[in-house]
C-alpha cells in the first residue's frame, strides 16, 4: 500500500507510539485487502466496548494508549457498553467497574461518550458519499444503505486506528465497483412494523452471507423499520450494505442498483416472512422473566409507542422490562413524560447498555421476549437465554401477564 510522507512519519513513530500502533494496524489491514492507499475519513464510531469484548487485557490496553497520549482526530462516537451509567441495575461490581474504566479510557482519548449504536439519530449523521470508519454492524449497514456514506464493516480496533490517524485503507465499500447489488429480492410479503422487517431481514441474512442484496417492493418503510431490517441482515448474515430501490441513494431503480451486472431473482412472500419468525423464536417455556426492547437503541418515536402501550398497566411480578436507549433520547423522553409512564408501569428506560453487550445472565434471567431481531439472534448463544420474538404489542403483553401468548 502506498503511503504519503505524512503517513510514513506516522508509521515511523514520529507522532508517538499510539499513532504508530494505529498506523501499523491500518497498514496490515490495507495489505491484507489489497488497498492501494489510505484515504481520509470524516468520522469514526468505536465499538466492541463491552467488557465481554475487551476483557481485562483490553481495558488495560485502552488505558495505556490513553496515558501515552492517544487522541482521536475526527469526531468519534462510542457504541453501547455493558452498564447503565445512570442507575444501578444490580450487576456485580466486578462487571461494572472494569466496564466503566473502558468507557473512561475512550473518553480520555477524546471520543464522545455517547454509548449508543444509533449515533446518527442525534448530531452524528454522516453525509452521502463521505468516507467513514464505523464499527457496529447495524450502524454500518444503515450508513451505507440509507444514507449512502462509504463504510466497511470495521472491527473495534480498526475503527479506533482510523479515529486516531484520520485515515482508513481504501478497499471494499469505499470503492464504487464494490457497492453494486448481487441478488434481487422481489418483496411481495406485506410488512407491517419493525418485527416484520426484522424477521424478513433475518431470513435473507441467513442466505446472503456477505453479498449485497437489492430489495424491490418495500412500501415506504419508516426509518426505524430500515434500522431494524439492516440490523437483522447484518447479524444473521455478514451484510454491510443493501439497496432498497427508491430509498437507497445509489438505487433509484433496479438497473442502477446492479450497475449492469447479471443477477438472480428471489421472491420474498408470506412464507419467507413466516420462516424468519420461526428462525428467531426458540422459546420453550411460555413464562418470560425478561422483556427487552430497543436493539438497536430505541428512537424517541419508539419510546413513545412503548409508553402508550404501557399507559395505566403494570408489569407482572417476577418480570423485568428493559427499554434500551441512549442518554439523548432518554433525556427527551423524561422531558416529555414518556419515561415516567414506562417507569410508573414498572419498566426501566435504560441508557448506554443492551442485553447482548451486558450480562443479564448474571442476574439469573432465563427467558427473553423481544421485538429486536438482532437481540433475538444473539441472546441464545451470547446470554444463554431462550427467546420469544414478536412485535411490541405482543412483547408488552408478555411483560404485563408474564406469559408469551
Ligand atoms: Fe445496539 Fe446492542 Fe443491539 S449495540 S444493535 S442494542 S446488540
Amino acid at each position: 500500500m502506498r503511503l504519503t510522507d505524512q503517513q510514513k512519519r506516522m508509521l515511523d513513530g514520529e507522532l508517538g507510539e499510539p499513532v504508530q500502533t494505529a498506523m501499523e494496524m491500518l497498514k496490515a489491514l490495507g495489505d491484507i485487502y489489497g488497498a492501494e492507499e489510505l484515504i481520509p475519513i470524516k468520522s469514526a464510531h468505536c465499538a466492541g466496548l463491552s467488557l465481554k469484548s475487551h476483557g481485562i487485557a483490553g481495558m488495560e490496553w485502552v488505558e495505556d494508549m490513553a496515558r501515552k497520549g492517544a487522541r482521536v482526530v475526527v469526531p468519534t462516537t462510542m457504541n453501547v457498553i455493558g452498564v447503565d451509567r445512570s442507575r444501578d441495575l444490580g450487576l456485580p461490581p466486578e462487571w461494572v467497574e472494569p466496564q466503566l474504566r473502558i468507557q473512561r479510557g475512550y473518553e480520555a482519548m477524546g471520543c464522545y461518550g455517547t454509548s449508543s449504536c444509533v449515533p446518527y439519530y442525534y448530531s452524528f449523521l454522516p453525509r452521502f458519499g463521505e468516507h467513514i470508519a464505523w464499527a457496529e454492524s447495524s450502524a454500518v449497514v444503515f450508513t451505507n444503505s440509507v444514507i449512502g456514506a462509504r463504510d466497511n464493516r470495521e472491527g473495534g480496533p480498526s475503527a479506533w486506528a482510523a479515529a486516531v490517524t484520520g485515515f482508513t485503507p481504501c478497499y471494499g465499500l469505499h470503492l464504487d465497483e464494490n457497492r453494486k447489488g448481487d441478488v434481487l429480492f422481489k418483496v411481495t410479503a406485506k410488512l407491517n412494523g419493525i418485527a416484520d422487517y426484522g424477521a424478513l431481514g433475518n431470513y435473507v441474512g441467513k442466505m446472503i452471507g456477505e453479498r449485497i442484496p437489492v430489495f424491490d417492493g418495500f412500501q415506504a418503510p419508516s426509518t426505524e423499520e430500515l434500522v431494524y431490517f439492516g440490523a437483522a441482515l447484518a447479524s444473521a448474515g455478514g451484510v454491510a450494505m443493501f439497496h432498497a430501490v427508491g430509498i437507497t441513494p445509489e438505487a433509484p431503480d433496479v438497473e442502477t442498483a446492479f450497475g449492469g451486472r447479471k443477477y438472480e431473482v428471489i421472491e420474498l412472500g408470506e412464507k419467507e416472512l413466516e420462516k424468519g419468525y420461526e428462525n428467531l423464536n426458540c422459546g420453550k417455556s411460555r413464562q418470560v422473566d425478561l422483556v427487552a426492547l430497543g436493539c438497536p437503541h430505541c428512537s424517541l418515536k419508539q419510546v413513545r409507542q412503548i409508553a402508550q402501550l404501557l399507559d395505566g398497566r403494570k408489569v407482572h411480578d417476577g418480570v423485568t422490562l428493559w427499554v434500551h436507549t441512549n442518554a439523548a433520547v432518554k433525556g427527551m423522553a423524561q422531558q416529555l413524560g414518556y419515561a415516567q409512564t414506562i417507569e410508573a408501569a414498572g419498566g426501566v428506560l435504560t441508557q448506554d447498555l443492551c442485553v447482548v453487550l451486558s450480562a443479564p445472565e448474571l442476574l439469573g434471567f432465563k427467558t427473553l421476549a423481544t421485538h429486536s431481531p438482532k437481540m433475538a439472534f444473539y441472546a441464545p448463544g451470547g446470554n444463554g437465554m431462550d427467546v420469544w420474538y414478536g412485535d411490541e404489542k405482543r412483547c408488552i403483553n408478555a411483560a404485563i401477564t408474564g406469559i408469551w401468548e
